[in-house]
């Protein structure tokens, strides 16, 4: 890999600057990481960041809070912002650009999306519906835009990174995806940029996730019935009375679908509000060889 200088970080907020910077470090033969993310930075983020900067030569943060991954009735205006504390973050662990575009320089009366079917049905698409069709869409879009060789996502959002692995697959992008592992607080919470909405009561409340999850990691096993296995991390849910589950459940690692069984690669995966705050947390699961 190409010995890095240090340079001073660069922002842009245009499609075209950014493209013109990465085109000259491709015609310099440097490798390109990108790390998608809505910004409100924290550790979770750092380690794609981090990642990123040890195996590319450049390392690109996209920081955009992308409106059509937003419902309706979702928390698109409250989504917290704070690009200067990001920017700082940014540039203490070695990243070399930040793309950070307006709305209105991404979407302009757009008529093209991009959906990836089937994997999108269950667990965070059902109650959230055009979501992971806003997400496609601006992952492709900022795939066009930074052309990097790699791009990091974390399986704290095991749903959505198992379809930006089938959207790369089935729509042929040359972009090695790479998966890196749950971030969590010192109690276990899985960190999060909706984790500052929780006041102290509900921060308690929320540790219910990662309990539930701890509980399922535990009792797993080969062969065991879904149903017995979600009953048990349900209870752990239940027992705290702010919790309110949207879902909790066992699906196929690869294809989202719902598992009766445990006898291949699973994702267990669960939703919870928390007071307004919907919180997500899962693990993965396979069997031994
Ligand atoms: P955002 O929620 O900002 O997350 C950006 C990336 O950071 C995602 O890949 C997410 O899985 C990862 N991440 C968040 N919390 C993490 C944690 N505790 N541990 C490890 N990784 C964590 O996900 C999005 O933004 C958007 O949907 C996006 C992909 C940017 C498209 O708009």
């Amino acid at each position: 890999m190409e010995k890095r200088e240090e340079e001073k970080m660069q922002v842009t907020k245009t499609v075209k600057e950014t493209r013109e910077i990465v085109k000259a470090w491709k015609k310099e033969g440097l490798t390109v990481g990108l790390v998608p993310t809505m910004g409100f930075l924290h550790e979770g983020h750092a380690s794609l960041i981090k990642r990123a900067r040890e195996e590319n030569d450049r390392v690109v943060v996209s920081v955009f809070v992308n409106p059509t991954q937003f419902g309706p009735n979702e928390d698109l205006e409250a989504y917290p912002r704070d690009f200067e504390r990001d920017s700082t973050l940014c540039e203490s662990i070695g990243t070399d650009l930040i793309f950070h575009p307006e709305p209105e320089d991404m979407y302009d009366s757009p008529c093209a999306y991009v959906s990836i079917e089937k994997l999108s049905d269950n667990l965070c698409g059902k109650t959230r519906p055009i979501h992971f069709r806003g997400v496609c869409t601006v992952v492709s879009k900022l795939f066009n835009i930074v052309s990097p060789d790699r791009a990091y996502f974390g399986q704290k959002d095991a749903q959505q990174l198992a379809i930006i692995k089938k959207m790369v697959k089935d729509l042929n992008f040359d972009i090695e995806i790479v998966g890196c592992p749950i971030i969590r607080e010192e109690d276990g919470l899985a960190k999060s940029s909706r984790n500052t909405y929780l006041n102290t009561e509900e921060r308690k409340a929320a540790l219910c996730l990662s309990k539930s999850v701890a509980k399922g990691q535990e009792i797993i096993r080969e062969g065991m019935s879904a149903d017995e296995l979600l009953k048990e991390m349900k209870m752990v849910i239940e027992a705290e009375p702010m919790a309110v589950i949207d879902y909790v459940s066992a699906v196929d690692a690869l294809t989202m679908e719902h598992v009766d069984i445990i006898d291949r690669p699973v994702l267990v995966a669960m939703a919870v509000y928390i007071g307004k705050t919907r919180l997500i947390d899962n693990f993965s699961w396979e069997p031994a060889e």
